[in-house]
């Protein structure tokens, strides 16, 4: 039996996916409403914002929170794959996904009068428009995308049923703060959205991601729960992880936690290393990744929890946009 736990991609079946129903009902609660309200959705590294994405995107998933989404149009954007891009190129993008499910045949100049037109077409004949945009701390690097850019945006949510929901690592605050990019972000579009974070999982939630994929593959890990969450606490990439290493443990039966957890130590190496490289304890502290890696349980607490309450030092992502 294969090892049924999501470590390596982010989670697309909504069968593999854990929790996040308070944020699912806000969103989906907002974009069926009249005057379409866009959002921003804020985690930090491995937290499941594609994850969520992907679920936003889902039939199964709009189904179950919506009374029905067949006028509803979701188009997916991951802006990483696009450096550099024009206005023009995202036009491009969205009305070829848009057309498809619409039918409203594709204007041949893609330019921001042309796509007002072709939302206004679409939107006209009772379709919503939902935009989703992963990644999207990626649009300061991109010169091409002004401030003009995102008035158009605005523009678009306030005249049409169309919204935007955004995600990203780095908190919109923080982007704005800083001056290279201020005016970029000091649109007022940014002031329309709601904002959400995405932080740990509940206990039950983690609990459930833990035992359920084992169950699933016919094998019990129950007894492996507390050691789990001690370690990996309710962070869903952590839990995946230690949870896959103990399935494949459990399966050669040998469950010598020891070994387990230098495997889990091994794999999660990177992300530690970033972390640490990204926390603001680091400037007042003279211990090294390598230091935290070997006190281990409290300073992962400390690291995870400074990440997913958004305690992190606010400059850090520019910072390392700026390095990239
Ligand atoms: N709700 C969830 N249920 C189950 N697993 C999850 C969930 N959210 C995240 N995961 C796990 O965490 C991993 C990372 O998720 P994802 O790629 O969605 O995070 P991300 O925030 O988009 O990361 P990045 O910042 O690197 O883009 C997934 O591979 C999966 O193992
Ligand atoms: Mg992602």
């Amino acid at each position: 039996m294969e090892n049924p736990y999501i470590t390596r991609s982010p989670v697309k079946d909504p069968d593999g996916f854990y929790g996040r129903e308070d944020i699912l009902k806000r969103i989906f609660k907002d974009i069926a409403g009249r005057g379409m309200q866009s959002h921003c959705i804020i985690g930090e590294r491995r937290i499941g914002k594609t994850s969520l994405l992907n679920q936003i995107a889902h039939s199964q998933v709009q189904e179950e929170y919506t009374e029905g989404t067949e006028f509803s149009i979701f188009v997916k954007t991951d802006l990483a794959l696009f450096p550099e891009a024009l206005p023009a190129t995202f036009f491009e993008e969205w009305v070829r996904d848009i057309s498809k499910i619409s039918g409203q045949a594709p204007s041949k100049k893609p330019g921001y009068l042309s796509f007002r037109r072709f939302v206004e077409d679409v939107t006209k004949i009772g379709y919503r428009i939902i935009i989703l945009l992963d990644e999207f701390e990626a649009t300061a690097a991109n010169s091409n995308l002004d401030r003009g850019f995102f008035e158009f945006l605005r523009a678009l949510t306030q005249n049409y049923d169309i919204s935007f929901i955004l995600f990203s690592r780095t908190p919109l605050q923080h982007l704005m703060r800083e001056e290279k990019f201020s005016s970029k972000y000091s649109s007022p579009f940014f002031n329309t959205l709601n904002i959400s974070y995405l932080k740990f999982l509940k206990e039950p939630e983690a609990k459930s991601l833990v035992a359920e994929p084992a169950q699933k593959a016919g094998t019990d890990i129950t007894d492996f729960i507390d050691f789990i969450l001690e370690q990996a606490y309710y962070h869903p990439f952590l839990l995946q992880l230690l949870s896959s290493i103990v399935f494949d443990y459990k399966k050669s039966s040998d469950t010598n936690h020891e070994k387990i957890l230098k495997e889990f130590k091994i794999q999660t190496e990177e992300f530690f290393t970033y972390l640490w490289q990204h926390s603001k304890n680091r400037k007042h502290s003279k211990s090294s990744p390598q230091k935290t890696r070997t006190c281990q349980k409290q300073s992962w607490t400390t690291l995870i929890e400074e990440v997913s309450s958004q305690k992190i030092e606010a400059k850090y992502s520019v910072l390392h946009l700026k390095n990239s």
